[in-house]
């Protein structure tokens, strides 16, 4: 029965709706299913489709594959893994290469941010970082300590504890009630400032309300504070540079864990291999995931500064070390990958890329606002950034929300082949690291058609 239905699969390629129904996506997927996308092969920032359609990945996949896809020195790093040890026992231990990629990642990350979690997910390393935070008040004196605060419109993942910590509503209100103890506080979305304010005058008040907010909760509650250097679901909401300094500030007034969720700015993205750096604030948790193992395999890693660790370190009988962990956390061969992808970025200076084709794609970005009159804000750093649409520049007014021109764009986007991230308002992208000027500007000529295309209809 089984070998008869992989024989009709191979000769239907999988997009029949009868084999679509075993399988959920994240997609919705009475709609996804009219035209189901599903990647079969992919090279550098091309993808290619089971009908052999060819997309360009404006978008890593989705902020994964940091240094393109079919990486020879990846694979050959994974192959190599597979064949020398591919699980080691995580209850009793780790291994070699799990030991190494840590080590790696302590060298290069900032300040004495330097001792890691690994995971398999961006939602696990989140979650281990808020037990960090609330088992580090527990074991230093403070178990009262354990409510966190993060921002609306965040995304910190699936998992019931990283949704609790997001603030989506369209992702949140179906599962909830979400679990006690955690509180938003609104974004800097200077665009759309929520306190009606300009910058610089606004005295950055969406980060001093923070220490507001601790104080009115009661310092001795809070454990931690967890935001996005710049946050991405809200339409890449890019902070100002005081921003994360007053956090930084407010938190240790009030012996407060700030965690910097870098599952996507992480590894490069903005042009430094952190975030942090880019905007030279140290945290005292940052946790990354996506390009970390550039997408071939999963992994995650929480990294935590030295005074933490050490905290974790006590004698048995009053500390029980780091209560956390999951069957394929420090997995040999995602570890192995991870090693490969940060040797890459190392030694082809793709964070200096990053910076370098950030600019052109800020420069490209300009050039479509000024063409098209409907580009109100370009936010984010390196290559991880975005264009929110408005209706009319001065007003700031939005299209209307259905159809949404983000949606219309980013549809028609991919369509024509292109792969980025739409929402109705806004469109962002985030293509691999070593991505090239002429493949970059491909993309945007790309995504100038459609803008024109969708116009043109609309008009
Ligand atoms: C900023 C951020 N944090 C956390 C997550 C959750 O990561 P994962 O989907 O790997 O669990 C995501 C995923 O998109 C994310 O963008």
């Amino acid at each position: 029965m089984a070998a008869t239905m992989l024989k009709l699969l191979e000769a239907a390629q999988t997009t029949e709706e009868q084999y679509l129904r075993h399988i959920f996506v994240r997609d919705q997927m009475a709609e996804w299913s009219k035209s189901p996308l599903i990647m079969a092969k992919a090279e550098g920032v091309h993808y290619w489709d089971v009908n052999g359609k060819h997309y360009l990945d404006a978008l890593s996949g989705i902020y994964t594959v940091s240094v393109g896809h079919n990486n020879r020195r990846v694979i050959e790093a994974i192959k190599h893994q597979l064949d020398t040890l591919h699980f080691s026992p995580p209850m009793h231990g780790t291994n070699p290469v799990a030991v190494q990629l840590a080590n790696m990642i302590a060298e290069v990350a900032p300040g004495d941010l330097n001792t890691v979690k690994f995971e398999c997910s961006g939602s696990e390393v989140n979650e281990a970082a808020i037990k960090l935070a609330r088992q580090y008040h527990r074991l230093t004196g403070n178990p009262g300590k354990y409510k966190v605060i993060s921002r609306y419109s965040s995304w910190h993942g699936s998992t019931l504890g990283a949704l609790s910590a997001s603030g989506l509503k369209s992702r949140k209100t179906v599962n909830e009630p979400m679990a006690p103890g955690f509180l938003h506080v609104f974004p800097p979305t200077c665009y759309r400032c929520p306190f009606g304010k300009t910058y610089p005058t606004c005295e950055i008040t969406c980060a001093t309300l923070v220490n507001d907010v601790i104080e009115m909760e009661d310092p001795a509650t809070v454990a931690a504070v967890m935001v996005e250097p710049i946050g991405h679901t809200g339409g890449i909401i890019d902070p100002p540079p005081e921003y994360l300094r007053i956090l930084r500030d407010v938190c240790t007034r009030h012996n407060v864990m700030l965690i910097f969720d870098e599952i996507i700015t992480g590894m490069g993205r903005t042009g430094h291999l952190f975030a942090a750096e880019t905007f030279d604030v140290l945290p005292d948790v940052i946790c990354t995931a996506k390009g970390l193992s550039g997408g071939f395999t999963p992994l995650s890693a929480m990294i935590c500064r030295k005074p933490i660790a050490d905290v974790f370190w006590g004698p048995v009988a009053t500390n029980p070390g780091f209560v956390e962990g999951h069957t394929f956390e420090g997995n040999p061969v995602s570890c192995a990958a991870g090693i490969a992808v940060l040797r890459e970025i190392l030694e082809n200076d793709l964070c200096g890329n990053a910076r370098r084709q950030g600019a052109r794609l800020r420069a490209g970005f300009e050039k479509l606002a000024a063409k098209y009159g409907i580009i109100g804000d370009i936010r984010g750093k390196g290559l991880l950034q975005g264009i929110e649409f408005v209706k009319d520049l001065k007003t700031k007014e939005r299209f209307p929300a259905t159809p949404g021109i983000g949606l219309q764009i980013g549809r028609r986007a991919l369509a024509g082949g292109l792969l980025c991230r739409f929402d109705p308002h806004w469109i962002a992208f985030g293509p691999a690291l070593n991505v090239t000027s002429e493949q970059l500007d491909e993309m945007l000529s790309m995504l100038d058609r459609c803008i024109g295309e969708v116009l043109n209809e609309t008009a």
